[in-house]
């Protein structure tokens, strides 16, 4: 499949889905507490999704149950909410989703720590979220796609964390996954030429261990291999011939 390049109408509705999502998180994060079941976020988020009058793009995306994925320490992504997983002082926590506004999709996803957590956790939550400004410093027309992947992938593996490989971020359009792939590593090649108007889906997922995981029996659950805990950070983001715009982050 090609990169599609959005037309002005379409940059309209990718920025009014990607505002709406972050409305979405920013509800999300405010409700988070200790006590609180991973389940409940997941009904929160569906409420506000629905309350805009947008689908949640993740419910029955190739049969994943839920409209949040959650993803609780040394889960990676696509955790599935569960009414018995309770968030526990000193957890982190990965909220991952996806609304459709109109026929267009906004996907992003944050890391929080419950209560307090340890410095060490603290510090995975902030590179993590560092790698994807270092990352986007990159996404601006005329340069190259891995330009991107490489940046993400020096910034965290530098200060010593474990680079997902397994999963990658993606474009985004009138589907939550389009062409091309987004690696959070270094590809020793250079991929596409950057242009005006293509929509990317950057998502650093970044362990403070290896950076090997695995798949749970539920098939959908990417845990760290070594259980160490993981963090993803997440935004939609509009390629520009000058500064890249966050169509999921706007403060
Ligand atoms: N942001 C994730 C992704 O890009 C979430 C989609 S997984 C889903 O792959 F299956 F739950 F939708
Ligand atoms: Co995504």
């Amino acid at each position: 499949m090609p990169i599609t390049i959005k037309s002005a109408r379409e940059i309209e509705l990718m920025t009014e889905a990607g505002r709406i999502l972050e409305i979405v998180h920013d509800e999300l994060a405010k409700s988070l507490h200790p006590g609180m079941s991973t389940m409940d976020i997941d009904q929160l988020g569906e409420e506000v999704i629905r309350s805009y009058g947008c689908i949640p793009s993740f419910l029955d995306y190739n049969g994943y149950p839920a409209s949040i994925c959650v993803s609780v320490n040394d889960e990676v992504v696509h955790g599935i909410p569960d009414r018995h997983r309770i968030l526990q002082d000193g957890d982190v926590v990965s909220l991952d989703a996806g609304v459709i506004y109109k026929g267009y999709h906004s996907d992003a996803a944050r890391t929080y720590g419950i209560g307090e957590i340890s410095k060490e956790a603290e510090d995975l939550i902030k590179v993590t979220r560092e790698s994807f400004f270092e990352g986007i410093k990159y996404a601006k027309e005329g340069n190259y796609l891995f330009d991107i992947s490489a940046a993400i992938g020096r910034y965290a593996s530098e200060r010593g964390y474990g680079v997902v490989r397994d999963l990658c971020g993606h474009g985004i359009g009138t589907a939550l996954h389009e062409a091309p792939e987004i690696p959070n590593y270094e590809m020793n090649r250079k991929g596409v030429k950057l242009k005006s108007g293509m929509t990317l889906a950057i998502e650093p997922m970044i362990n403070a261990g290896t950076w090997e995981v695995d798949w749970l029996d539920d098939d959908w659950t990417v845990v760290t291999r070594d259980h160490s805990l993981s963090a993803h950070y997440e935004n939609t983001v509009l390629i520009t011939d000058n500064e890249p715009k966050l169509l999921t982050l706007s403060k």
